[in-house]
């Protein structure tokens, strides 16, 4: 049988790695895949440049529509990233017939509904392994393997740049931004790294890993978005010794209401800052590894450990796909695996919950004055709030605040399980408390069991 003609658009790192993986290892990977799988044409701005990568055998041009539009072409990877001119090639490939392999979460979390739709429309397949975690295989064991499963939570370090700035930050005891001066000057982290310690990137996929875990459509604009940019190195101090290590984690959850609490069903879908407890796998998943854990009704919890970004990480994902459209192109496009596991007419309207809705545990620290009785104001702001204390640690008072003559102390406090919106309250009043002498910090805790 004829190899599989591919066409490559955009041949950065990911796209060189990609590449020069399927050259490498070419029989192998035809023996797994019944047939060849070759690039034969690249589309790339810097022509000059991909051709010496690619080298004289393979087409290249500046122009991507050109790779779109040869008929020769039966799969085109999209490595160009972002939602703009990325989003109107693959729908231009698709409605030519192409099936597309891409590594874009930004564009799928946004857009998914619309290219999926267009995709199962044409009959073709969009494939996105390499958009979550990288070379970790999670869009496959989510879909397929776990496939008996009832999902009930998903816990990822689905961003290395910040995984490596919150190791660097305990290991060194360095607050935030001097991490990330050091992580840009090593080449760590992007000159404009927002996407990265704001949370978004690891937004785009949680959404994604959602989608497929609950059958529910791609809803990025629901999920709750908070990075790393405020955290301290006092926080990462107290939480050691408490028992606790900080991640930044993509959760998603499946809850289920209770009405004597006032909480109702539906998806939860959150990044944030998480405690979590020391002893777990994932809390000693340092610098920039990604790890995703599953938890499953039937299995239980699996952990998913890897690279998440790099050249020949993030192209082994790109080579899976490729690998499963070729194995699977003549089959019935119904008969396929669906793109997001669950088949397209019977996906679920559970809500995505919003983060007033959640239900979490809490580490809160509070810069007060020591005197008589603030603890006790304190903590009867919580049991009014019917918030329940799991532990509180107070640590020996330290400078004077102000001119008051009174010392000031931290006040470090980890809760039960409570409803978002009660925290929210509670933590306005304990606020306007007049011995509360700064913001209070609240960071989210997850047990994980
Ligand atoms: N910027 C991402 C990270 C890699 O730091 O993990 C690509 O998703």
């Amino acid at each position: 049988m004829k190899p599989i003609q591919v066409g490559l658009l955009g041949i950065g790192v990911v796209g060189s790695g990609t590449f020069n993986v399927l050259q490498r290892n070419q029989e192998e990977i035809k023996r797994r895949a019944g047939r060849g799988i070759e690039i034969t044409m690249v589309a790339d701005l810097n022509v000059a440049r991909a051709q010496e990568l690619v080298g004289p055998g393979v087409t290249v041009v500046n122009d991507a529509r050109a790779v779109i539009a040869n008929p020769d072409i039966d799969i085109v990877i999209e490595l160009i990233g972002g939602y703009g001119i990325a989003k109107t090639l693959v729908l231009e490939a698709i409605a030519a017939g192409k099936h597309v392999v891409t590594a874009n979460k930004a564009l799928l979390a946004v857009h998914g509904t619309e290219i999926f739709a267009a995709a199962s429309a044409k009959g073709v397949m969009v494939a996105f392994e390499a958009a979550v975690a990288g070379g970790i295989p999670i869009i496959k064991a989510l879909r397929e393997g776990l496939t008996a499963n009832r999902i009930q939570w998903i816990a990822g370090i689905i961003n290395g740049t910040t995984n490596f700035i919150l190791s660097e930050m305990r290991d060194k005891g360095l607050d935030f931004a001097v991490v990330l001066k050091e992580a840009q000057r090593l080449g760590y982290a992007e000159a404009d790294p927002t996407f990265d310690i704001e949370g978004v990137d690891a937004a785009h996929k949680a959404t994604l890993m959602s989608a497929i875990a609950f059958g529910i459509p791609v809803q990025f604009d629901k999920a709750y978005i908070e990075g790393i940019t405020k955290l301290g190195a006092a926080d990462i101090k107290y939480a050691e010794q408490l028992g606790y290590r900080i991640k930044l984690l993509g959760i998603t959850k499946r809850r289920f209401g209770n009405a004597a609490q006032g909480t109702s069903d539906g998806i939860e879908l959150r990044v944030h800052p998480c405690l979590v407890p020391a002893k777990r796998l994932i809390a000693n998943v340092e610098g920039a590894m990604n790890a995703v854990v599953v938890n499953g009704d039937a299995v239980g919890n699996t952990l998913y450990y890897g690279k998440g970004a790099g050249s020949e990480p993030t192209a082994s994902a790109v080579i899976a796909d490729l690998v499963d459209i070729t194995r699977l192109e003549s089959a019935d496009p119904l008969h396929r695996v669906p793109h997001l596991a669950f088949q397209p007419n019977a996906m679920s309207d559970l809500a995505v919950l919003p983060m007033s809705e959640v239900v979490t545990s809490y580490y809160l620290r509070l810069r007060v004055a020591d005197e008589t009785g603030v603890l006790a104001k304190v903590t009867g702001i919580l049991a009014e709030s019917g918030i329940s204390i799991d532990a509180v640690l107070q640590r020996e008072a330290d400078e004077v605040a102000g001119n008051s003559g009174v010392p000031q102390t931290d006040v470090i406090i980890l809760t039960h399980d409570c409803q978002e919106a009660k925290m929210n309250t509670a933590i306005v009043h304990m606020q306007a408390l007049p011995s509360v002498l700064e913001p209070i910090t609240r960071i989210r805790k997850e047990e994980l069991a």
